[in-house]
């Protein structure tokens, strides 16, 4: 079954989602821990709370070093597991520092979720180098004419044991498509993920039964 992630660093929003249905965990990046309401005080501490939250529901949590060199990333990384716990997945972009740290990180037993995968062969050589996941930027790619589901077909048919997470998403048709291409799990940002129970065509369909129940027996409900 498609593993589902939301793509949030806000507490609040993650405990209302995982109120109405069943994840597999939360990833977030630097922009969104940036971008994010955070009455913690610090982004560490957010993610210590968001970490046992998420843990507490048997599910994982991605997060994404903010240094960009080798050296930076390895120590933002063993800062993440140290704060966290070994049971964070490491999300690192696929530059060839991001490459080599996800080698090291990876032979040392850590899991690492390579990530920003544009192409096949960034995917391919992250899923080389150890990488247990590999994360493709659909609406990023598409919006630089970048065949995005192919690369998620192509990877899925290459590596079928490892996890591919389709993530970057403007709409539930792009998340849609990356599952029918193979996508095995998706992330999205709750705004995306919830955006097809409040369309013009839903509230006409909903309206349109509540008017005639109306018409008929002058009343909005079943009951008398
Ligand atoms: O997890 C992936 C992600 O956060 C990138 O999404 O919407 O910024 O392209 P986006």
């Amino acid at each position: 079954m498609l593993r589902l992630f939301l793509d949030s660093a806000d507490i609040d929003e993650i405990r209302n989602v995982y109120s109405l249905i069943t994840l597999d965990g939360v990833t977030t990046n630097p922009s969104i821990l940036a971008g994010s309401k955070n009455k913690y005080g610090s982004p560490i501490l957010a993610l210590k709370v968001i970490s046992k939250f998420v843990t507490d529901h048997g599910g994982a949590l991605h997060v994404q070093p903010v240094a960009t060199a080798y050296d930076g990333i390895l120590e933002d990384a063993y800062y993440l597991l140290e704060e966290l716990g070994r049971n964070t997945w490491i999300k690192i972009p696929v530059t060839s520092d991001g490459l080599a740290a996800i080698s090291r990180l990876s032979s040392e037993g850590v899991n690492v979720t390579a990530a920003s995968v544009f192409t096949f062969s960034q995917g391919m050589l992250a899923y080389k180098a150890g990488a247990k996941c590999v994360s493709v930027y659909c609406n990023r790619a598409e919006e630089n004419g970048i065949d995005y589901p192919s690369v998620i077909t192509s990877l899925k048919s290459a590596f079928p044991e490892k996890m591919l997470l389709a993530a970057s998403f403007k709409d539930n048709v792009q998340a849609e498509i990356a599952s029918f291409s193979g996508a095995d799990s998706l992330t999205l940002k709750a705004n995306v993920l919830f955006s097809d129970l409040s369309t013009p065509l839903m509230k006409k369909t909903v309206d349109g039964f509540s008017a005639s129940w109306r018409d008929a027996f002058g009343k909005e409900s079943i009951k008398n």
